[in-house]
């Protein structure tokens, strides 16, 4: 593996071997991290807001013992001066061992990639992808499920911005037995390119949603992707999960959300048996060290 571009690049053996390497690297953190990457240096380029995905790619990289250069506001970087992003990215590529990139715009992960000299890893592209996202969402469906075994998945919000449930939704193909539901208002329901035959399509969180899915994920309107300003508040408030629909789903099942919540679960959701959103939020770390090794090939 070189880049990480898309979650359709991942077959199902990819998938296997990340899962295992990221379990090896929760072991690893839980004895305080190692330095195979002590050599090594991890750009962090965000053009677009971000807390957990950089954060967490950084305390990685310093987990495994390497070095991190940041580069989080785009008024005071040279994209702001109009450099293309091509000459950031190769000048940026001689500089560090990996580079991952956040940016407002769909294909910039693989744009950037063309160029690189040093893997890629996309953080986020706008309203496309966000395959690491989408890895620590496996890893943490997978702590609680076996994978292959009959699981229902309900995507609940903006399905048609969300690039987590793009992408947690490709790879989830991967394995059979997985039910997917999309429950979005029509204006923000998933884009044909996700929908596959056998999928359900629902507009509310009723209690049939709620009492057959093993996992429920959130995702609040993506309010910065929208032209119309007041239909985004007007869908705003749509879905917010309540302590009573947690009440209602099974007793083994979870609720996840990649956060942040914006209207998406009410704050006394959060000490609820099903709340596994920070358990979730906390994965990032060994799964992005695994990510990080695999793609430096240490
Ligand atoms: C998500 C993102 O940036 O797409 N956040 C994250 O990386 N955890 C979800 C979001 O912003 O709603």
């Amino acid at each position: 593996m070189q880049h990480i571009l898309s979650a359709d690049q991942f077959s199902l053996t990819d998938l296997q071997k990340i899962l295992a390497r990221a379990q090896e690297m929760e072991e690893i953190l839980n004895k305080g991290g190692t330095h195979i990457a002590q050599d090594k240096i991890l750009a962090t380029l965000f053009y677009e807001p971000s807390t957990r995905t950089r954060l967490s790619f950084e305390t990685a990289m310093y987990r495994l013992g390497g070095h991190v250069i940041s580069e989080t506001d785009v008024t005071f970087s040279s994209q702001a001066k109009g450099e293309a992003l091509a000459d950031t990215i190769r000048v940026i590529g001689g500089y560090a061992d990996i580079i991952t990139i956040r940016s407002k715009t769909k294909g910039d992960a693989n744009l950037a990639a063309e160029y690189a000299p040093v893997p890629i890893i996309n953080g986020g592209d706008g309203p496309g992808e966000h395959p690491t996202q989408s890895l620590l969402d496996l890893y943490t469906i997978d702590k609680h499920f076996k994978l292959g075994e009959p699981l229902t998945v309900s995507f609940v919000g903006d399905c048609l911005y969300s690039r987590t449930i793009h992408s947690l939704s490709r790879i989830l193909r991967n394995f059979e037995n997985v039910q997917i539901n999309f429950v979005a208002p029509e204006s923000v329901q998933i884009p044909d390119k996700y929908f596959q035959d056998g999928d359900q399509k629902f507009d509310t969180i009723s209690d049939e949603v709620l009492k057959t899915s093993d996992v429920i994920y959130t995702q609040r309107i993506q309010k910065e992707r929208f032209e119309d300003q007041v239909l985004a508040e007007s869908l705003a408030q749509s879905f917010v999960f309540t302590l009573e629909k947690a009440e209602k789903m099974h007793e083994k099942a979870i609720l996840m959300d990649p956060l942040p919540r914006i209207n998406t679960i009410d704050f006394d959701v959060d000490n609820h048996p099903r709340a596994k959103y920070f358990e979730q939020a906390q994965n990032g770390v060994p799964v992005r060290m695994a990510l990080i090794a695999e793609c430096l090939g240490i």
